[in-house]
């Protein structure tokens, strides 16, 4: 089975695991990135079952769009029942790093208004520790320099990515080399630097559920 293949068969698992509980108002909280995709084109299979979506990033929105799925301003909803997303990491303890594609803030306020966090990955996402993957951090472009200091005086090697900006009108700030030994306890020190707006550690609001695409089928995980 190929990565991508993989990809397709934990997005059609996530939607026979939501789609059980969808009701006619139901709004469905949406990642980014190519798992993300994977779900929104599973998920048009069954765009008469609920109401529509919260979108984490333009792009989400404008494929949710494409698929005739109404998009919702995420102030007009009160409950949202699941957020499906996938993510660059995943620890035994659904820790997730996450902001490979440069949403992670609306990722972050998506999640976090969503009852349960599906998270759908494919097994190389699987890791002991977090931090192999550089983790993305969200900086207002004027305090890139201040921001960049202090995540260097953490023992990480901080690397601007040129050219991104995000939706938010922000850079990002990527933290490589850095061993993630408490994720709750940095995912706050990060977030208490001014001129972070929020860093790719999903860890005080971390997934629900994973399901793992495998060669032997989807697996799910649930906290250890
Ligand atoms: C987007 O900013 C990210 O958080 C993605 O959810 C994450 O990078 C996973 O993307 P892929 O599904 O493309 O690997």
């Amino acid at each position: 089975m190929t990565q991508d293949e993989m990809k397709q068969a934990v997005a059609q698992a996530a939607v026979d695991h939501i789609q059980g509980r969808l009701e006619d108002d139901s709004i469905i909280g949406v990642g980014t990135g190519s798992t993300a995709n994977c779900f929104i084109d599973a998920l048009a299979a069954i765009k008469d079952r609920f109401a529509g979506a919260v979108a984490s990033s333009e792009a989400t929105a404008e494929r949710l769009r494409g698929h005739g799925i109404e998009v919702f301003d995420l102030n007009s909803v009160n409950v949202m029942d699941f957020y499906i997303d996938g993510a660059d990491e995943f620890d035994p303890y659904l820790n997730l790093v996450k902001g490979g594609g440069g949403a992670l803030t609306r990722e972050k306020i998506v999640a976090a208004v969503a009852r349960e966090f599906v998270c759908i990955v494919d097994q190389s996402k699987q890791v002991d520790l977090l931090g192999a993957f550089p983790l993305p951090v969200e900086v207002i472009p004027m305090a890139r320099s201040y921001v960049g200091r202090q995540l260097a005086a953490l023992g990480g090697q901080p690397q601007y990515r040129e050219g991104c900006v995000t939706d938010n009108g922000n850079i990002i700030i990527d933290l490589h080399d850095l061993e993630i030994l408490d994720p709750k306890a940095l995912e706050a020190q990060l977030n208490n630097i001014v001129g972070v707006v929020t860093n790719g550690l999903f860890a005080r609001r971390g997934a629900d559920i994973i399901l793992m695409g495998t060669p032997e089928g989807v697996k799910t995980l649930r906290h250890a």
